[in-house]
């Protein structure tokens, strides 16, 4: 980027972080620009400035790209070979027949958290019921489709291929075609609310939180308050898991021990 090309875009963040209330401080820009560059070549513009003009004069595009800038790729199990390991973790901590509190945050549509849910009334040795899960998003939109829990198999997500990690799905989703709804016995386990991880309160006494696949967008001067958060939310010796391209920030490490080092599952120490 030139140095007109930088403040045409510096403008334009700007614009997007009074008009449209996106908090863009919070990502990276090498992310945003990915985003907005493509808002850009979908509506034919060449430069951060017509495309500026653009969103000044059309609400439809500002509704496209705060959609296309909402990071909420998810899926069930995502990285089955880490959702191996997190099944161990939860043997561990329900054997020892107390109540467990896990933390799914963020959560997106809902489908990490209902994994872990499914997970744990799949395996035998799981005791589901001393499990409570807690999931939050910052977005109140996705938060909607979360307590929903119906998902459609489209050109970008295979449903029933996510839910391969599960020996068969019938008991916990009830399939009509491509929409499949997560039954009541499920979500019964989850409670939805909404929480931001940079400004929000750390919570209490989790046994494990999840906090997977936000990190890759975070601009780095917010991750070190993310992981504060986080580790004040855990119990001693709770479990924290990311996201499989993800790394604990240097100044974070003397907080937390690895216990799966490859599938990013760590301890509070
Ligand atoms: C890529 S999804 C990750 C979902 C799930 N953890 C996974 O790994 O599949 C990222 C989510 O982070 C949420 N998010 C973005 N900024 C946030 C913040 N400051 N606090 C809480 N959630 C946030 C977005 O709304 C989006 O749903």
């Amino acid at each position: 980027m030139n140095e007109t090309e930088e403040r045409s875009f510096e403008k334009l963040l700007e614009y997007i972080g009074r008009e449209l209330d996106f908090e863009s401080d919070f990502y990276n820009n090498a992310y945003l620009d990915r985003r907005i560059t493509a808002r850009m070549r979908r509506t034919d513009r060449d430069s951060y400035s017509s495309y500026k003009r653009l969103l000044e004069s059309d609400d439809e595009e500002k509704d496209a790209l705060l959609d296309s800038l909402s990071i909420n790729v998810t899926g069930f199990f995502r990285n089955p070979e880490a959702w191996e390991k997190l099944r161990q973790v939860l043997r561990d901590l329900t054997a020892e027949n107390r109540r467990v509190r896990i933390w799914s945050a963020p959560c997106a549509d809902g489908r990490e958290p209902y994994s872990i849910a499914m997970l744990a009334l799949d395996d035998p040795e799981i005791r589901e019921r001393s499990i409570e899960i807690t999931a939050t998003d910052i977005n109140p939109d996705i938060l909607e489709v979360a307590r929903a829990g119906v998902y459609e198999t489209s050109q970008t997500s295979d449903i029933a291929g996510e839910l391969e990690p599960l020996d068969a799905y019938e008991p916990y989703i009830d399939r009509e075609e491509n929409r499949f709804s997560v039954k009541d016995r499920v979500k019964k386990m989850i409670s939805f609310e909404q929480h931001d991880l940079i400004r929000g309160d750390p919570k209490r006494d989790f046994d494990l939180v999840l906090c997977r696949n936000l990190l890759i967008y975070i601009d780095s001067s917010f991750k070190v308050p993310i992981f504060e958060t986080i580790r004040n939310s855990l119990r001693d010796g709770g479990y924290l898991m990311i996201g499989m391209t993800e790394t604990l920030p240097t100044q974070s490490r003397d907080g937390f021990e690895p216990v799966y080092k490859q599938q990013r599952i760590y301890r509070r120490i």
